[in-house]
């Protein structure tokens, strides 16, 4: 078996670890610098292989995805998230996404839309002139509040403050999670774990909450979570659907539905802040489209300025920044073999950011979405939403909401950053900034 190069395993296959955990990108940055579009390295007895070419990604994602299960991260998730769509195998996983796919078919997305844009007006509404926000606090309330109406049929905005809080303790602790001494360390009462699980307990809770509620008032809305308990209840006991899985269901897309838009907008804010004249065209392009009227789902598609700057807002800081797979069999690559049980990883962030796919890779320039200057780029160049049969369930619902907050709000503010120095990364299950965004909001 030939493997890729990598660097130095070290001592009980630690050597490289300790690298990845002082900066998880830069790590793997510096893999793929040196040793080239496929390497490996190990972390403790775990081998991984950073494949970082479009080819390589649409090879695992989508030509030979069916030698792969999902990677070490979402296994670790599986803790939060139980056996939910993310999660979720094989069978079981193409039960539940034909379950749960119609509530993000075309018809439903545009009723949700007029949910997106009351929401960001209410913030737009609540916001005074002059006064310093949280950028990426305010983004998380509002995609929350929108998941919980949209999805849920119900009123989280209260509890906004408290699931940021216990997120931010999940991701705190994904170092720990991806530890190859994890399943050991986790056992043990360390503060950080006694943190997590109160964390944990906390969103259960809210879940549970809203999963109580809405059997108390046994209406149908026609939303996700009636749909969740309408398949459980249809086959009575035995039936498809356990309480358990309700939970798991409503908790995974309560999370993916709403952490990661959160994401993608607050670091939009934070490019166009930098670059007045994207600004300028942003704010150009709501004023003549939208005038004085808000939003509505048939402005998404007269909005191209406004989706290009989340594509390349998406492109520089994606919220999923990468995928893992582990293989289930022994799989060739290039003139390597890579033995089963490998975790591969291609990143989003890595690619995206790749010299040979996209000229001046570091700018933050909208215009590169424009379709001209698009060809010739292959295809999972980009892929902030993955691919394959496992690619985002809510692709449609996160461009909805996004170009439709970001107009609604550029439409009466403009945000100015009130940082020096850059913002930090944090790469845990998503890519969040690492300390708040500090923006100032002035009234248009
Ligand atoms: C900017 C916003 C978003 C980004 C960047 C994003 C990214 C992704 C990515 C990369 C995956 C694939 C993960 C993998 O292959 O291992 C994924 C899966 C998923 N996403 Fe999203 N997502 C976003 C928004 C949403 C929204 C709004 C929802 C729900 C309302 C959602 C629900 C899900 C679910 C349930 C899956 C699992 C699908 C499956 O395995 O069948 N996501 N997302």
């Amino acid at each position: 078996m030939r493997l890729p190069p990598g660097p130095p395993e070290g001592l009980f296959g630690l050597g490289f670890y300790r690298t990845l955990r002082r900066d998880r990108l830069a790590a793997l940055a510096h893999v793929a610098r040196t040793y080239g579009d496929v390497a490996t390295f190990r972390m403790g007895p775990q081998r991984l292989a950073l494949l970082n070419h479009p080819d390589y990604v649409e090879d695992v994602l989508v030509t030979r995805a069916r030698l792969f299960k999902k990677g070490r991260a979402l296994e670790r998730a599986k803790r939060l998230l139980g056996e939910g769509l993310l999660t979720a195998e094989g069978e079981s996983h193409l039960q539940q996404r034909r379950l749960v796919q119609p509530a993000f078919h075309k018809p439903r997305i545009a009723g949700y839309a007029a949910s997106m844009v009351a929401h960001a007006q209410r913030a737009a509404d609540r916001w005074r002139d002059g006064e310093q926000l949280d950028v990426a606090a305010e983004m998380t309330r509002l995609t929350l509040t929108i998941a919980g109406e949209t999805l849920f049929g119900t009123d989280v905005e209260a509890d906004a403050g408290a699931v940021r809080q216990a997120l931010t303790t999940v991701f705190d602790a994904f170092p720990l999670t991806m530890s190859p001494f994890a399943p050991w360390l986790e056992k043990l009462p360390l503060p950080s774990v006694k943190r997590y699980e109160r964390a944990q307990a906390t969103l259960d809770r809210l879940i549970y909450r809203i999963i109580e509620d809405r059997r108390r008032r046994q209406d149908d809305r026609g939303d996700l979570l009636s749909m969740l308990l309408l398949a459980r209840d249809e086959e009575g006991n035995g039936g498809r659907m356990t309480d358990r899985q309700v939970r798991d269901e409503a908790m995974t897309l309560f999370l993916a539905g709403h952490e990661t838009t959160a994401n993608a907008l607050s670091w939009t804010w934070y490019l166009v802040a930098q670059q007045p004249d994207v600004e300028r065209r942003l704010h150009d392009e709501v004023d003549a489209v939208l005038g004085d009227r808000a939003a509505s789902v048939d402005d998404f598609a007269r909005l191209p300025y406004t989706r290009m700057v989340l594509s390349e807002s998406m492109r520089l800081y994606p919220p999923a920044w990468a995928v893992g797979r582990r293989a289930i069999e022994d799989f060739d690559v290039n003139t390597y073999t890579l033995p089963k049980g490998t975790v591969v990883l291609v990143s989003q962030y890595l690619l995206h950011r790749d010299a040979r796919f996209y000229e001046e890779p570091e700018r933050f320039d909208p215009d590169r979405w424009l379709p001209d200057r698009q060809k010739g780029r292959p295809k999972y160049a980009y892929f902030p939403f993955g691919g394959g049969n496992r690619v985002c369930i809510g692709e449609s619902f996160a461009w909805m909401e996004g170009v439709l907050v970001l107009a609604t709000l550029a439409r009466r503010w403009r945000l100015e950053l009130r940082e020096t120095e850059p913002i930090p990364t944090q790469p845990g299950i998503t890519l969040r900034p690492r300390r708040p965004i500090r923006m100032q909001a002035y009234r248009r």
